[in-house]
């Protein structure tokens, strides 16, 4: 059985979905793996690497020319040309609705398993790329809000004076948020947060964060861990109750997220222009609107004097951590899909698994 590793073409994605030690499992378990030339340049793994551990290196054609194709990013709508009548696809979909790419495969009868329908279930937490990923963005994202503040995180005592602690503001405790705590306390910073859903509130604590509680009047859990969209009444009463510990931030991380909606509006314009000079707000939900509706996608930009950083790809920034992870989420993935009982690999009934299933992408009727 072949696995296909094409390059990624999307400007700016420096993953790949198969690393060197992920690719020696692959083959070494019995699977030919053969990667466009090239692909794993932009994570700083070499051709040489792969090939070392018995990677069959080919063009583009050949990449999409396998019974399985990993990618990270959605194919685009050549490259699903590329791929074979009944083949199956491993990446990211991007949309929670049908559009031309994936009518494009349905079409030609591809499975399209979507990394990010892993259901959030224990059985398939090392298949989870969504959480691999947001951990890899809740870390980087205070990375950058310290790069673009101009004061220490941390408490600093010097003969030249003092500076106290940034007051860092995480808005949303899911993985990102989470790993975003997690990493401004190591900064130093003063950390608090905030989250819809209660049982977060234990998990902030318990990561030395301070807790915000808000009183909107309306339960904000949702299904399968995920947060409910609050009522319009309930939206005016969290911004309006959000807005003085916000104001007073030096840097906000804003992580809320409901999955296939909107991102929920949590800093506002008015609170931005309360927000001290030189104050950084790192929005993770740019590409869905953004949790500030002044922050322009893959863009920085300063509006009333506070800088706004609304990049939309953090793991790619950092490549090499971040397709070790998605990697090895990808080959995970593959193990449960293949039946290695016989003479030769066989492929399963994706249909008979709960994880399978989930992620494929059925043709709307
Ligand atoms: N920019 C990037 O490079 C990048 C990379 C990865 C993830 N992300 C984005 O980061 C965000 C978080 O991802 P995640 O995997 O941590 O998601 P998650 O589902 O684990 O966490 C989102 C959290 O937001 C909370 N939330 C939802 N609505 C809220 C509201 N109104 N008020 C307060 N909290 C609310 C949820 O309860 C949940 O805990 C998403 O927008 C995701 O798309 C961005």
């Amino acid at each position: 059985m072949k696995i296909g590793i094409p390059k990624e073409s999307l400007d700016g994605e420096t993953r790949v979905a198969t690393t060197p030690d992920v690719a020696k499992k692959l083959v070494t378990g019995g699977l030919t793996v053969l990667m466009e030339k090239g692909a794993g340049e932009g994570s700083h793994f070499p051709d040489s690497a792969y090939q070392e551990v018995g990677v069959e290196l080919t063009d583009r054609t050949g990449a999409f020319a396998c019974d399985i194709v990993t990618k990270v990013r959605k194919p685009t709508l050549d490259e699903a040309a590329m791929i074979n009548e009944g083949a199956i696809l491993i990446g990211y979909a991007e949309t929670c609705d049908e559009d031309p790419v994936i009518a494009a495969l349905h079409a030609r009868n591809i499975t399209f398993l979507a990394m990010e329908r892993i259901p959030r279930i224990s059985r398939a937490q090392s298949m989870d790329a969504l959480s691999s990923q947001s951990n890899i963005a809740g870390y980087r994202a205070v990375i950058e809000a310290a790069q673009h503040f101009g004061r220490f995180v941390p408490l600093m005592m010097t003969s030249a004076g003092s500076a106290k602690p940034a007051r860092v503001v995480i808005l949303g405790a899911g993985v990102a948020g989470l790993q975003a705590i997690a990493t401004a306390r190591r900064l130093g910073g003063d950390v608090y947060a905030y989250d819809v859903r209660p049982e977060t509130q234990e998990q902030i604590a318990s990561l030395g964060a301070k807790v915000i509680e808000l009183d909107i009047g309306e339960g904000g859990a949702g299904e399968g861990g995920y947060a409910r969209e609050l009522s319009d009444e309930g939206k005016a009463k969290q911004q309006a109750l959000l807005a003085d510990e916000l104001a007073k931030a030096h840097i906000i991380v804003s992580t809320a997220l409901i999955p296939c909606k909107p991102a929920p509006v949590l800093v506002t314009e008015d609170v931005v222009k309360r927000m001290r000079e030189g104050s950084v707000i790192i929005d993770l939900a740019a590409a869905t609107g953004g949790n500030c509706p002044l922050t322009e996608k893959d863009k920085v930009v300063n509006k009333h004097g506070v800088i706004l950083v609304g990049h939309t790809n953090y793991p790619a920034m950092m490549p090499s951590d971040a397709s070790a992870f998605y990697a090895k989420n990808v080959a995970n993935l593959i193990e449960i899909m293949l039946d290695k009982s016989g003479d030769t690999i066989a492929l399963k009934d994706l249909d008979e698994d709960e994880i399978t299933q989930a992620a494929q992408l059925k043709p709307t009727a």
